[in-house]
C-alpha cells in the first residue's frame, strides 16, 4: 500500500494540466469520491494496526498534495480563460494584405492572344520537339544541302554527321516549321484525309550573338492549313483577320513577294508601323512599315515529302516571331529584356 501511495505522489508531482479537459481528468482521478485516493482510504482498514497510522499520514499528505495541485491548476486555467476573453476583439472588417501573385510574362500574354485569335477561326494548337533531326528542320522543307541556314554559324548542332552529309545531323530547331512536317506525315495512307488546320507556338534557337536586336533563343508561332482547294486567297483572308484582331484599329497590311524554300509563291507580311502610325520612325526605319510574318503556299514538293498527294491537296503556311509582335504591341526595344527577369520591366504588364 505504501508503494502505491509513493507511485501516486510521483504521478501527481509530474502531472501537467494545460486545458479544462485535462483539469477535469485530474479531478476525476485524484479528487473525486470515485478517485484513487478515496479508494485507498477505504483500504486503510485492511492495513495491519501497527502500520495504519503511518500509512494514514502518508495518505493524508497525498490527499493534500492533490488538492493543492488541483487548486493551482484551476487558477491557471481560469487565468487562461480570462486572458482569451479580454483579448482585443478581432476586427473582421479589416482589409486583407493582398498576396503578390506575380504577373504574366509579356510573351505569354501575346502568345495566348495569338492562340485565341486562331482558335476562334478553327485552328488547333500543335506541338513538336525542340531537338530535331535535319530532315524535319531542313530536308523535308526543301532546304538544299548547302543552304546557308544549315551553316554552323546559324544552327546549333547537337550531333554532326562525320561523312559531311547533313541527313544524320541532330540540332536545335531553328524554326517551328518542323511541326508542320510532323503533322503532315501523320496522315495515314489509304485512310480518309484529315484536313490540317493548326498553329504551332514554340521556342526556337539560332546561333546569334545576343544583342538588343538578336537572341539565340526566341519564340515563333507558325500555322498551316492543308486541304482540297486551299488557295492564296485563304492565306490572305486568314492573315488579314489576324492583323485586325491583334493590332490597333486602322492598321494597314501589305503582302510583299519573297522567297522561302518551303513555299511557292512566298510573301512577307508588313503592317503599318504601330509606333508612328505609318509616318516614319526609328522602329520602322522611317518606311512606315514593319515586317511581322513570312508566308506562302506550301511547296508541292514539301507536301509530297510528307506522303500527301500535292495534285489533290494544297495549303498555305505562315510563321511569325512572338518577340516581334510583342515589341510592336508594347514598344519593347531590347530583346534581352524578355529573358533578364527584371521585375521593373515585368511589372509593367500587370493586369493586362
Ligand atoms: N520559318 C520561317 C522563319 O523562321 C518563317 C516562315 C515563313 C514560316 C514562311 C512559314 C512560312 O511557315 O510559310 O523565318
Amino acid at each position: 500500500m505504501l508503494d502505491k501511495v509513493k507511485d501516486l505522489y510521483q504521478e501527481i508531482d509530474h502531472y501537467i494540466v494545460s486545458s479544462p479537459e485535462q483539469l477535469e481528468q485530474f479531478r476525476m482521478r485524484f479528487i473525486s469520491r470515485k478517485g484513487v485516493i478515496t479508494e485507498l482510504f477505504e483500504h486503510l482498514k485492511t492495513v495491519p494496526q501497527a502500520d495504519r497510522r503511518a500509512v494514514g499520514q502518508e495518505l493524508n499528505g497525498l490527499k493534500n498534495l492533490a488538492q493543492e495541485r488541483f487548486d493551482s491548476f484551476s487558477q491557471l486555467i481560469d487565468e487562461q480563460r480570462s486572458a482569451a476573453n479580454n483579448a482585443p476583439p478581432v476586427d473582421l472588417t479589416l482589409p486583407t494584405i493582398p498576396n503578390l501573385t506575380g504577373t504574366q510574362h509579356p510573351l505569354t500574354l501575346v502568345r495566348q492572344r495569338i492562340i485565341q485569335i486562331f482558335e476562334r477561326i478553327g485552328f488547333n494548337v500543335a506541338d513538336g520537339p525542340e531537338i530535331e533531326t535535319d530532315w524535319y528542320n531542313f530536308g523535308a522543307l526543301n532546304f538544299p544541302d548547302n543552304h546557308p541556314a544549315r551553316d554552323m554559324q546559324d544552327t546549333f548542332f547537337i550531333e554532326k554527321s562525320e561523312n559531311g552529309s547533313p541527313s544524320s545531323d541532330v540540332l536545335l530547331r531553328t524554326h517551328t516549321s518542323n511541326v508542320q512536317i510532323r503533322l503532315m506525315e501523320r496522315q495515314k495512307p489509304g485512310t480518309a484525309f484529315q484536313p490540317i488546320r493548326s498553329i504551332m507556338p514554340g521556342r526556337v534557337y539560332r546561333n546569334e550573338t545576343i544583342s538588343a536586336r538578336a537572341h539565340c533563343m526566341f519564340h515563333q508561332v507558325e500555322g498551316i492549313y492543308i486541304d482540297r482547294n486551299v488557295g492564296f486567297k485563304d492565306l490572305k483572308d486568314t492573315l488579314y483577320h489576324f492583323v485586325k484582331e491583334m493590332f490597333e484599329p486602322g492598321t494597314q497590311i501589305r503582302f510583299r513577294p519573297s522567297y522561302f524554300p518551303f513555299t511557292e509563291p512566298s510573301a512577307e507580311i508588313d503592317i503599318s508601323c504601330q509606333i508612328c502610325g505609318g509616318k516614319g520612325c526609328n522602329i520602322c526605319k522611317h518606311s512606315g512599315w514593319v515586317e511581322i510574318a513570312g508566308s506562302g503556299m506550301v511547296d508541292p514538293q514539301v507536301i509530297a515529302n510528307c506522303g500527301i498527294d500535292p495534285e489533290e491537296y494544297t495549303g498555305f503556311a505562315f510563321g511569325m516571331g512572338i518577340e516581334r509582335i510583342t515589341q510592336l504591341k508594347y514598344v519593347v526595344n531590347d530583346l534581352r529584356l524578355y529573358t533578364e527577369n527584371d521585375v521593373r520591366f515585368l511589372r509593367q504588364f500587370e493586369g493586362l
